[in-house]
């Protein structure tokens, strides 16, 4: 089966400074892959490469099959002949014309006909809920239908590819977690594959089958979202991937020897030397093992969080709601080998 999409060392740059470098990835059909990392890691700059936005001073791009940018063979297709659409963080609605009119737009700069387009654009528009209001003007729109009309305008024309950069950011809360569940139903209706950048994590977990995470213009680790909770490789991945303990540890023996002189079990086939362990709060089991002092409890919701001191090493921990756990008391911890991950740069 042929890529959605196929990236192959991509390099673009700007001056001296390599914004992207040597990226490769696939995106298959139908699949929604995530790019995701911290601010200036390059996301943008890859998506808009794959768009045909930004000239890559080197590698390839092939979208279905076809090679879209080859810097060897100096193929370079301009973005309106890639076949794909994009989502921008800012909406991008033209505020002079109707909902429907800018659905339409993709048409009428191909220079489709209207008997085409009309019904292509009430269908989209239906798809996004949003067919009441076809002929209102697109400015007396809430931030959320602004963002739905972006998204009905990416769709109409009946792409194979759309790609999205940050486009529930400027959202409040409550609204980026419902389009956030529409969106990912409505690529599973239309079976459009998907380029999403973000650097929200959750987003990344939520939405993707893929997610290819990014670290100062490079790939840090790429997998699925399962693969990268249970398994980040390195510290800076177990960190952006939300894992909140993150130890510096000595590593012999299968076992992990802590500054306080505590020694976890670990599982590694690795070499020893000093690494870091990290395992994640819902990991840490309470009531046995070796003591620590409950330094702050927080009320999270429906668990507390712990904050556990055992000499000079902290661990946060979750626990139910009981009592015993009173800030200043001391209590049994441990974490066992399967949990506790180790991480080498
Ligand atoms: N037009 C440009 N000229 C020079 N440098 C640029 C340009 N666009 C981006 N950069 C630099 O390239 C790097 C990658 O930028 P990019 O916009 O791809 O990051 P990003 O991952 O999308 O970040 P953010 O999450 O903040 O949007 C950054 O260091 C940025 O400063
Ligand atoms: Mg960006």
């Amino acid at each position: 089966m042929t890529d959605a999409v196929r990236v192959e060392e991509l390099v673009v740059t700007y001056g001296p400074v390599a914004a992207v470098d040597r990226v490769s990835f696939q995106v298959r059909e139908a699949e929604h892959l995530t790019l995701l990392g911290p601010s200036g890691c390059g996301k943008t700059t890859t998506l808009r490469a794959v768009a045909g936005l930004e000239r890559p001073s080197g590698g390839r791009i092939a979208i279905g099959g076809a090679s879209v940018f080859d810097g060897a063979r100096r193929i370079d297709v301009p973005p309106e002949a890639r076949g794909l659409s994009m989502v921008f963080q800012s909406y991008a609605i033209w505020p002079h014309m109707s909902v429907a009119e800018n659905v339409a737009f993709p048409f009428r700069a191909r220079g489709v006909a209207n008997s085409v387009a009309r019904p292509a654009v009430a269908r989209a528009l239906a798809l996004v809920d949003l067919a009441a209001y076809a002929d209102r003007s697109a400015t007396m729109l809430s931030g959320g239908q602004q963002q739905r009309v972006a998204l009905a305008r990416a769709i109409a024309f009946g792409t194979r590819l759309v790609l999205f950069d940050e486009p529930l950011s400027n959202l409040d809360a409550q609204l980026r977690l419902q389009m956030r569940e529409e969106l990912a139903d409505l690529r599973r209706r239309l079976g459009f594959a998907a380029i999403y950048v973000t650097h929200d994590q959750d987003e990344a977990f939520s939405l993707s089958d893929r997610i290819v995470l990014m670290r100062g213009g490079r790939i840090e680790q790429q997998g699925t979202p399962s693969d990268l909770h249970a398994a980040p490789r390195t510290r800076f991945a177990a960190a952006f991937l939300g894992v909140r303990n993150i130890i510096d540890a000595d590593i012999a023996h299968g076992h992990a020897t802590l500054a306080n002189g505590l020694l976890l079990p670990v599982r590694d086939d690795g070499p020893p030397g000093p690494a870091a362990i990290a395992f994640r709060p819902g990991a840490v089991v309470l009531g046995r093992g070796t003591p620590a002092t409950i330094e702050r409890v927080l009320f999270a919701g429906d668990q507390l969080q712990l904050l556990l001191r055992a000499g000079p090493v902290d661990v946060i921990a979750y626990a139910r709601p009981q009592s015993g756990l009173e800030e200043g008391t001391t209590i049994m911890w441990h974490v066992a080998a399967g949990d506790c991950r180790v991480l080498r740069e």
